[in-house]
Parts: structure tokens; sequence; C-alpha cells
């Protein structure tokens, strides 16, 4: 199966989860950049509200055909209790590319269900497997990303 990940990173969380999920599966990864639209306080003022309104705003442009692959993984941290914008734009614009999907993000502590319904409902993708971390298992995140993992294999 040619699996590729898709994330985006403010604060380089999701990034090494995503980064970990990669060298297990040793598949393709694409990061989601902005060139740091959500930078610094105002960013995250800026973020969240997007977040709240279901806003979407510029990417850059990707170098992954989504359609190449027969699963995507994406992966984001939740804003206000949804997944963050740049992830909203690249499933918007890549969403009837997509054949399957996965998803996972990582939070403080809360909002992960409802930012992992979001995902499914806003790609129309039933998930294969979803993973949420919170600021607990971000040290030791290996018994959830196997069990993510297993659940996709
Ligand atoms: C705009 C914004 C909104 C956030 N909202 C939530 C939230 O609703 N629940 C939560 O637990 N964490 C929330 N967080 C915290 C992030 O989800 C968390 O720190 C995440 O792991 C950061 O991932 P990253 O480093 O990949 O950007 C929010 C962070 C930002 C920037």
């Amino acid at each position: 199966m040619k699996i590729l990940i898709v994330y985006y990173s403010r604060t380089d969380v999701t990034k090494g989860i995503a980064n970990k999920i990669q060298s297990i599966l040793n598949c393709d990864i694409e990061e989601i950049t902005d060139d740091g639209k959500y930078d610094g306080k105002l960013g995250f003022l800026k973020g969240g509200m997007n977040a709240t309104m279901g806003r979407a705003s510029d990417i850059n442009p990707i170098s992954k055909d989504p359609a190449d692959y027969d699963l995507v993984i994406v992966g984001t941290p939740v804003w206000s209790s949804n997944m963050a914008t740049p992830i909203f734009t690249y499933l918007i614009q890549n969403k009837d590319k997509i054949n399957k999907m996965a998803s996972f993000c990582t939070c403080m502590g809360g909002g992960y269900d409802k930012a992992l319904e979001k995902m499914a409902e806003v790609s129309g993708k039933q998930q294969i497997s979803t993973m949420f971390l919170t600021s607990k298992d971000i040290d030791n995140p290996s018994e959830k990303i196997d069990t993510f993992i297993n659940e996709i294999k």
C-alpha cells in the first residue's frame, strides 16, 4: 500500500509525531506550510479565530499528489476544537483526490474528538484509523502510534 503523510505543525509537536509515523511506515511525507501565517501571538489569535469560524487561508503549493496514494494520513494540531486552518484548506482543496484516509491530531488536552470528527466531515472520508495525543502522551507516544498503525495495516 502506497502511503502519504500530510501534516501541518505550528510549533513542531505534530511534526515530531508525523516523523515518527513516517520512520515506522517508511512512506512519503509532506509538510503543509504557509510562510508562518500563524506565527507569534497574533498568529495564535488569528488561528483560533479562523478555526472557530471554519475559514480557509492560503497554503503553499503541495509537491505530492494525494491521488497517487492508496492512503493519506493527515495530521494536525487541534485549534479551538477543530483542525488547524492550513489542514482545513488542504482538505477542502484535495478531498476529491484522497482515496483512503486516516487522521491524527495533537493538542493540550481537549477538543480532539470534535477536531477528528470535523476532518472526517470535511474530507467526506470514513477514517480507517484515528489517533489523538494530548500533552500527557507527547513524551511517550509509542503505544498510541502502534495502535494507530496496526489499524491501518
Ligand atoms: C490557535 C490555537 C488553538 C488551540 N486550541 C486548542 C484546543 O482547543 N484544545 C487543545 O487541547 N489545545 C489547543 N491548542 C494547543 C495545540 O493543539 C497543541 O499545543 C498542539 O500540540 C500544537 O501542535 P503543533 O506544535 O504541531 O502546532 C491550540 C493551539 C493554537 C495555536
